[in-house]
């Protein structure tokens, strides 16, 4: 077996560490109110929780107000006749305050009118990870206690959404578990997965934990679960090897950018308003494959979403559990993209493999995939992930890659057909097709109008 390159780097973590333990309080210059900020533990410290919550409101969303449990919620700027987002994060090697948590916080008020609960479990996320998933339970005690009192308040279970963060999704699921799955949502972005993956139902997130559970997927072969876990479950990518993360010669950013990619690719969703839609599918290869190509099963013509829309936007009554979704994404923010199907039929069969790279071109933009076409078969199929909506794409180029091997020099030319059309193929949208026969000369990139009109 060849030794996970990520895994051995984080057995060498802990010498890597580097600790401080400054804290300072500030002042809302809106409010005069007394900001307080995230803890900062060292290692030694990790057995102690030191819960904290902070709660962050649209009128001052950079400064955390610490809310007590005991009657400071009533006295507190939290305003329960809105929705209240609970944000837990993760194992935090360098028990440090996640550089993620003002992004994350800012871009869920920047879209509603919301109560935003940020839960500070920095001492009790550090030091060991085994350590930290133990302490996971006390936490979810401790914030299934401090929900209870919000209910008291009279804010409704349906109204609380819980976004956990790796190890946090897990504390999210557990507390959904203690509230009997009655909370209206949790969202898991890149649920952990060591110890999580072969646990019970009970132990880790899964779709009984609430109304509505959905997971973002980006790193399932290492930090990340590999399984379903709500009843909508994003693949991105695959799930696995996102793309713009570095190589692995960069250290710690490679061993966790898979994983923070789910939060980045969040954050995004919600200050952009490119949709970033996802596709049922039994597998990132189908998908790939172009065997995947709209939502009618099993969700009745609406995609899923990433973001706040009600369900993700799935217009069910009743959703299906354990749902694998799967999408692609651009290296970098905003991440979305377009999906289009391209096909290309050859005018007659051939004794060997077709490839065929395929090229969209916008004013500003280029993307490419390449159509492989299995010997003796007529058609070949992929999807191609564009950056611009199909209707801004210019032109498309075409390029027949030949390969002269020792036994038998290649044909110089192919003739066939081209065709595209943008994903979901379920409403009225119909392939569009270069309206002649095409004739690709061998390695060479010929280019053509793309016929497509916007909406
Ligand atoms: C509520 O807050 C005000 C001002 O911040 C303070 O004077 C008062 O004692 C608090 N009341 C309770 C019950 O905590
Ligand atoms: C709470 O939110 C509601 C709905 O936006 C608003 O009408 C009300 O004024 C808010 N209450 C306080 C005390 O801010
Ligand atoms: C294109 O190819 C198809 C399949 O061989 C053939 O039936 C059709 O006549 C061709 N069309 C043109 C315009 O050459
Ligand atoms: C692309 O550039 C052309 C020429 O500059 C312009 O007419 C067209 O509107 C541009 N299209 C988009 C989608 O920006
Ligand atoms: C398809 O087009 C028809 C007529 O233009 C329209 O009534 C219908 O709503 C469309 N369906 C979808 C799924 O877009």
């Amino acid at each position: 077996m060849v030794e996970d390159p990520k895994r051995k780097a984080l057995s060498v973590l802990p010498v890597l560490l580097l600790f401080s333990s400054a804290q300072a309080g500030t002042i809302d210059r809106f409010s005069g109110h007394h900001c307080t900020d995230f803890q900062t533990a060292n290692f030694l410290r990790g057995i102690r929780l030191k819960v904290q919550f902070l709660l962050f409101t649209s009128l001052s969303p950079s400064c955390g107000k610490l809310i007590f449990a005991d009657g400071g919620i009533k006295n507190s700027s939290f305003n329960s006749s809105l929705e209240t987002k609970i944000i837990i994060h993760g194992f935090r090697a360098l028990g440090t305050k996640p550089s993620w948590i003002e992004g994350l916080v800012h871009a869920i008020l920047h879209t509603s009118q919301v109560n935003v609960i940020a839960v500070d479990w920095v001492y009790g996320s550090t030091a060991a990870y085994p350590a930290a998933v133990e302490n996971g339970i006390q936490l979810a005690l401790s914030i299934s206690q401090f929900i209870s009192k919000l209910l008291a308040l009279g804010v409704s279970g349906t109204s609380i959404h819980i976004i956990g963060v790796s190890l946090g999704a897990h504390v999210g699921g557990l507390v959904g578990h203690f509230h009997g799955g009655q909370l209206g949502r949790i969202t898991g972005l890149d649920p952990a997965g060591p110890k999580y993956t072969r646990a019970s139902h009970e132990e880790r997130l899964d779709p009984g934990d609430a109304l509505f559970v959905e997971a973002i997927h980006t790193d399932a072969d290492n930090f990340g679960i590999r399984i379903p876990v709500g009843h909508i479950d994003y693949f991105v990518n695959g799930g696995k090897d996102q793309p713009g993360c570095p190589p692995i010669s960069a250290g710690y950013k490679y061993l966790i950018c898979d994983h923070m990619r789910a939060v980045e690719l969040y954050v995004s969703a919600l200050k952009h308003s490119c949709p970033i839609l996802a596709f049922p599918c039994s597998s990132h290869q189908d998908f790939l494959n172009g065997r995947c190509l709209d939502c009618v099963d099993p969700f009745l013509f609406s995609c899923p979403r990433i973001g706040l829309l009600e369900q993700a936007g799935v217009n069910m009554r009743k959703l299906p559990k354990e749902v694998k979704v799967y999408l692609m994404t651009s290296p970098s923010a905003p991440f979305c993209v377009h999906h289009s199907l391209v096909e290309f039929h050859l005018q007659k069969k051939r004794n060997r493999v077709t490839s065929i790279e395929i090229t969209f071109h916008s004013n500003s933009t280029k993307d490419t995939a390449k159509i492989t076409i299995p010997k003796h078969q007529e058609m070949g199929k992929r999807l191609l992930a564009h950056r611009v909506p199909l209707c801004q794409i210019n032109s498309v180029s075409l390029k027949y890659l030949s390969k002269n091997q020792f036994w038998g020099k290649d044909e110089s030319f192919i003739v066939g057909k081209f065709c595209a059309a943008p994903l979901p193929l379920d409403s009225n949208r119909t392939t569009s097709c270069l309206p002649w026969n095409l004739s690709l000369p061998s390695n060479t990139d010929i280019s053509y109008e793309l016929p497509t009109a916007c909406a």
